[in-house]
């Protein structure tokens, strides 16, 4: 009785697993076996150091992967043929032919082998020894923008770490390339000699715009990060148990994935906040970590919104990376692990389970597949999963690059269909707040289209910074471009929403390349006639006497007179300034060929040739300076040979800022930067002529993008110059002086004459000359 009782629990328990329909149903790749057979395996076999295989996938493209275990395969289908297992050539004299760590960066792939890193270019199909480093490491690390060829994504696919691991850190040696790993510079933390712990891994976190290194000490592990404000302290420490591989989850949103056998912990922020991944059962928590399940985690999935976990026991679990949290529910038991076998998401949806197989009659293996639908699975009434309360979600900028420059701001929308009866909360965020502050708010309005309601979203991008309350530690270094994403996505969304990725966009905080700046020309010397167009265009020249100009910019008389051709197709005809008059350009901001506002930012002008016929009606003084401002002839000392129009955003100090401390010694000199806070103009002398001047914009707050041009002006109304030496010119003076006393003992006489008559009207003449 006893038994038949235990018999049929046994029975019920395994009921539901026996009803279950199996996860997926496997199927072998075996094609172009005789395609290989002729050639012969070149070079030497590489292996995976790690006792359990892994796979890299191409994050941008599908169909590129690598799997790494007793032998490597490079696919570049998919693993939709058979393959040779990959080698590298003798010539590379790589020694033990041991593979520590795989990274694709852009169209190579790097490997490092025997704690050296090499590049294999798969579309050119040659290999390298990458270059600059000097010590062995065991590992690379980077990432890859998939969302535009823009010189900002590119960057990001170029940049690699490469790193020994376990090393200590305050004396490991860490390399860093922004060359796709073909040369490797070392790379200096800062303060890294001060830090406790062994190397865990160095990360570029592009979402936060800040490098990221993991310290290990005492089982507990946590980032320090390179700039403000996360560099004034270490992150929150979580369990470090084994060695954790860490993967950077696509899409640049700042999603960490680091597990080992028994751990498996999640980051939504670049390791700011990192937590274990809970199990869920229907709607509670079954355990509140993986490690609580007594599982020994074989391999781990992931791609932008989903994570898949196959375990030694046979299990396999699925979980959604949300953009406010993240578990994992287990599916149904099937007999799918084995050694060789890895995890990878093919597409949205679809997980596979692949294992290569060797073939005792050819050399290239072929690879079993095990791929699982998981919306199918879902709707197995066992998991208790509820519906997805959307139906749509869709926006244009999705998987596109943005650039807000400073003082802009951006504007997505999308719709959201929601399913009849439920109310989703849309939720937009963005990974890098500490981008001056960068937010987004969602602007919600429903409408009813055939009997549906939708829901349009206007998501509104700004920097906090403009809207004036940013907080001084929230917002980083203003004068830095920076990265950041928005991912737009349902809060507490259901697993089931499985075909609902949340629609996400690269931002660049940095400069926006169609802005430039145009000098209005509205009254031209061609227009008043002063200048004649033609013979401007006719090449045109001029000269610069030597006493009024410097070809070195330090107001220093020239030796010898200066023949300037005047570039008509560049500059146009010259804008026309009266000599007496104080003068200043007015700019003009244009984006993509379209005015935008007069710019009412500070500047700073240098005439090309060395010209210093002109100053500045303001003085250190009178501009309210409270430091001593900088001037062309300071900044460009302090440049070095970096030539002279070098003055720019990046090296302006304003000496209004409380924060200058160089002392106001010299408060007569010249104010050299027009616009702003103050009212200074440019006064020239007496001297017409043409003058080319270079234009920089230099206040830091104006726009990320070095904005500058060159101009030209036809300065006029001034008398020439006298051109008698100056002994003569007194000699003409003294005879004037004797002439006019004369004069005045001589004219009250002949006034009373007829020749005084003429005296009177030689007088008259001579003062309106
Ligand atoms: C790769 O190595 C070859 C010689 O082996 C060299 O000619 C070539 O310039 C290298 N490529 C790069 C990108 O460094
Ligand atoms: C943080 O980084 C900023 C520059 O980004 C630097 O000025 C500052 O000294 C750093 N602070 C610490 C505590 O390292
Ligand atoms: C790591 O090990 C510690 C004890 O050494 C244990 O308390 C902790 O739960 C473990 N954490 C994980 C994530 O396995
Ligand atoms: C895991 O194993 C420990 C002892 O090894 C045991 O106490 C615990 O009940 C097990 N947990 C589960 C969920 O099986
Ligand atoms: C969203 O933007 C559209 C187009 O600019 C506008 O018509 C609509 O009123 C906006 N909705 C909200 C809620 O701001
Ligand atoms: C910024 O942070 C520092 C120390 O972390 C704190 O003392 C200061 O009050 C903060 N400033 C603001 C404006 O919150
Ligand atoms: C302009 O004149 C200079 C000197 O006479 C001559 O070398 C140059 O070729 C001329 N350029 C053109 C475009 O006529
Ligand atoms: C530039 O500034 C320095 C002091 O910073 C001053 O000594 C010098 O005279 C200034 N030069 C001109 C041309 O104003």
């Amino acid at each position: 009785m006893l038994v038949v009782m235990l018999l049929a629990a046994a029975t019920l328990r395994l009921c539901p697993l026996a009803r279950a329909q199996p996860l997926c149903r496997i199927h072998t790749v075996r094609t172009g076996k005789m395609f290989h057979v002729g050639q012969p395996t070149q070079g030497v076999h590489l292996y995976f150091s790690s006792a359990t295989a892994r796979l890299i996938k191409h994050p941008c493209k599908k169909n590129i992967a690598l799997y790494l275990g007793k032998q490597l395969f490079l696919t570049r289908n998919n693993f939709e043929s058979s393959l040779l297992p990959f080698s590298i050539p003798t010539s590379m004299q790589v020694g033990i032919p041991e593979v520590t760590s795989a990274h694709f960066a852009s169209s190579v792939l790097l490997l490092v082998v025997n704690r050296k890193v090499y590049i294999y270019d798969y579309e050119a199909d040659s290999w390298n020894a990458s270059i600059g480093i000097k010590h062995p490491v065991s590992q690379i690390s980077g990432d890859n923008c998939c969302y535009s060829e823009h010189p900002f994504c590119l960057d990001i696919s170029n940049s690699v770490f490469a790193y020994l691991l376990g090393d200590l850190t305050s004396q490991t040696n860490i390399y860093f390339s922004n060359t796709q790993g073909y040369r490797f510079q070392k790379y200096a933390h800062e303060r890294q000699a001060e830090l406790v712990g062994t190397l865990g891994g160095i990360f570029y976190f592009h979402s936060l715009s800040q490098i990221g290194l993991l310290l290990i000490d005492q089982g507990k592990a946590k980032f320090g990060y390179s700039d403000h404000p996360l560099n004034h302290s270490l992150g929150l420490p979580f369990d470090y148990n084994g060695t954790l591989d860490i993967l950077l989850t696509p899409g640049q949103k700042g999603i960490l994935i680091f597990w080992y056998e028994n751990s498996l912990l999640v980051s939504r922020n670049a390791g700011q906040l990192v937590d274990p991944v809970p199990v869920r059962e229907g709607h509670h928590i079954l355990y509140s970590s993986i490690s609580e399940a007594n599982v020994t985690i074989h391999s781990v999935a992931a791609n932008e919104n989903e994570l898949a976990v196959l375990t030694r026991e046979n299990n396999l679990y699925y979980g959604s990376l949300g953009i406010l949290s993240s578990f994992l529910i287990k599916f149904a038991d099937q007999n799918i692990w084995s050694q060789e076998a890895v995890l990878m998401f093919t597409e949205l949806g679809i997980l596979e389970i692949l294992t290569p197989l060797p073939d005792s009659f050819f050399p290239a293996f072929d690879f079993q597949k095990c791929p699982v639908n998981i919306q199918a699975i879902l709707m197995d009434p066992q998991l208790q999963v509820d519906f997805c309360k959307v139906e749509l979600l869709h926006g244009e900028f999705a998987n596109k690059m943005f650039i807000i420059d400073m003082n802009s701001e951006l504007e997505l929308s999308a719709l959201m269909i929601p399913r009849p009866g439920t109310s989703p909360v849309p939720l937009a965020m963005v990974s890098n707040p500490y981008s001056l502050g960068l937010q987004a708010v969602i602007y919600e309005d429903s409408f009813t289209y055939d009997g549906n309601t939708k829901h349009r979203l206007n998501i509104s991008l700004r920097q906090q910074h403009h809207w004036g309350r940013a907080d001084p530690n929230f917002t980083s270094s203003i004068k830095r471009p920076t990265i950041s994403t928005i991912t737009l996505d349902i809060a507490n969304k259901e697993i089931s929403c499985v075909d609902l990725k949340p629609l996400t966009a690269l931002i660049s905080v940095g400069c926006d390349l169609e802005k430039k700046i145009i000098i209005q020309n509205e009254i031209s010397a061609c227009s008043k006639g002063i200048l004649n167009p033609v013979a401007l265009q006719d090449n045109y020249s001029y000269l610069i006497e030597k006493e009024a100009y410097d070809p070195n910019f330090r107001r220093q008389r020239a030796t010898k007179d200066l023949v300037v051709y005047y570039p008509y197709e560049k500059l146009g005809c010259p804008l026309l300034v009266y000599y007496d008059t104080p003068w200043k350009p007015v700019v003009e901001l244009w984006r993509g060929g379209k005015f935008q506002e007069v710019m009412e930012a500070e500047y700073v002008l240098l005439e090309v040739n060395g010209l210093f016929t002109y100053t500045y009606s303001l003085t250190a003084r009178t501009a309210l300076c409270t430091s001593q401002p900088q001037n062309w002839t300071t900044v460009i000392e302090n440049a070095g040979d970096k030539g002279p129009f070098i003055w720019d955003r990046e090296n302006y100090v304003s000496c209004h800022d409380p924060k200058n401390d160089a002392p106001l010694k010299w408060p007569n000199v010249p104010y050299q930067i027009l616009g702003g806070p103050t009212a200074n103009k440019v006064t020239f002398e007496q001297r017409n002529g043409i003058y080319v001047f270079f234009i920089s914009i230099v206040d830091p707050y104006y726009s990320y993008c070095p904005l500058q041009t060159t101009f030209s002006v036809y300065v006029y109304g001034a008398f020439p110059l006298p051109l008698i030496p100056s002994e003569i010119t007194m000699f003409l003076l003294m005879v004037a002086i004797l002439l006019s006393v004369w004069l005045a003992y001589i004219i009250p006489k002949a006034l009373r004459t007829e020749q005084g008559h003429r005296f009177q009207l030689l007088v008259q003449l001579c003062r309106r000359y």
